[in-house]
């Protein structure tokens, strides 16, 4: 495991590298990459080796025996997030976006409020605007340490009457929250009291720094079990998302039943390779994994450190994940100003926060899952830009 290696990902049908010049008008050739998240690194060798083994034997038709896949799910859940669940509540949906989009229609009707807590994962908003749903965008408040709070009780004043769901990013993307299990607790009593269902993305649940602990939903506030779906992958803890294979866990028999016929109604079925190295990284990845984090913490400090000298720009503490959200308010500058700096005279290709939705407007995403030499020397042309 050397996360320090330069892979060229370029002409690999990369989005990261290989779309940058389209969306972000930043050469992949001169230009770094720190937008869409995944990682730059090379996945844990099982999944090499399973998909190897899948090259070896040479017939790819369908898939047809989910028990090894959920077998695995139940057995990291237990191992690493203390919680004990039955296989039968897992649904392999093709991806945590499509996860999303299945929620909505198995259980919303178009005109139905969904409510975010943002700045949050974009994909949420466009994807419950394109199935003719409302975003009722709940801002998250910024305490006394500079970190993101919900704030239930401006939302209790916002409700009409049209909201069916919430989604959660858990821990959230961007700014790296973990939430509480209190913060938890007093959601899902919200969910309760105003008859919403919840749906907990918990993608980023592995990517949790020294010091802090994920809650998984169903433990941290039980009470909302039969109205929670809860979606995990192994997507993004093991850098694998082309695989583009999620959980929709549902302990609720007549809510699992809704989500299958909405499976169903979608002709939506598992996709061979992305069960393949799901079930590959669940069980033999954990060592890997483990590096990973203390890499990624590495390159947290190293990014925080160089931010810190650049005047206008502060990062917010990331408790989780690898997606540094950065302020630049005070560089006196507008966002629009910020983003041409960044693009076109310091080359990085990065996520503009105000398509986290309200309260991202004057910050950007960078994506820390990376060699930490590029990290060096983003931050040299930032500070040669900026300062
Ligand atoms: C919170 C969250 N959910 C879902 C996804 C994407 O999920 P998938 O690739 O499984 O569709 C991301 C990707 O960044 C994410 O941050």
């Amino acid at each position: 495991m050397n996360f320090d290696e330069i892979i060229d990902r370029r002409h690999t049908n990369c989005m990261k590298w290989d779309a940058m010049q389209q969306f972000y008008g930043v050469s992949p050739d001169t230009g770094l990459a720190m937008w869409v998240a995944d990682m730059d690194f090379r996945p844990p060798p099982a999944v090499t080796k399973a998909l190897q083994a899948e090259i070896e034997h040479g017939v790819h038709g369908y898939f047809g025996d989910e028990s090894a896949h959920k077998a695995a799910i139940c057995n990291w859940m237990q191992k690493r997030h203390q919680w004990e669940l039955d296989p039968e509540w897992i649904r392999t949906v093709h991806g945590l976006v499509a996860g999303v989009a299945l929620c909505l229609q198995a259980f919303t009707q178009p005109g139905d409020g969904i409510i975010l807590f943002t700045p949050v994962y974009h994909a949420f908003a466009r994807t419950i605007k394109a199935n003719q749903r409302q975003v009722v965008e709940s801002p998250l408040k910024l305490d006394a340490q500079g970190l993101y709070r919900m704030d239930l009780t401006g939302l209790t004043q916002q409700l009409t009457g049209q909201e069916k769901m919430v989604i959660l990013c858990s821990p959230h993307n961007p700014g790296g929250r973990v939430w509480s299990v209190d913060e938890l607790n007093e959601l899902a009593d919200f969910c309760l009291k105003h008859d919403l269902l919840l749906v907990s993305d918990e993608i980023h649940h592995d990517l949790v720094f020294k010091g802090y602990q994920h809650a998984v939903m169903p433990l941290a506030a039980p009470q909302i079990r039969q109205r929670l779906i809860m979606l995990t992958a192994t997507t993004k803890t093991f850098n694998i998302a082309g695989g583009l294979t999620g959980n929709a866990i549902i302990e609720n028999p007549e809510l699992r039943q809704q989500f299958s016929q909405a499976m169903l109604a979608a002709g939506s079925s598992p996709n061979r390779f992305g069960v393949l190295v799901s079930t590959a990284a669940y069980a033999e990845g954990e060592a890997w994994l483990e590096a990973l984090l203390e890499y990624l913490e590495g390159n947290r400090r190293f990014f925080d450190a160089g931010i810190e000298q650049i005047k206008g720009f502060k990062s917010m503490h990331l408790e989780a994940t690898y997606l540094a959200w950065v302020d630049c308010s005070a560089t006196g500058l507008s966002p629009q100003q910020v983003i041409d700096k960044v693009q076109k005279e310091a080359g990085i290709a990065v996520s503009y926060g105000s398509t986290f939705g309200s309260g991202g407007e004057t910050y950007l995403r960078f994506n820390l899952a990376t060699p930490r030499s590029r990290i060096a020397q983003a931050l040299e042309r930032l500070q040669a830009v900026f300062n």
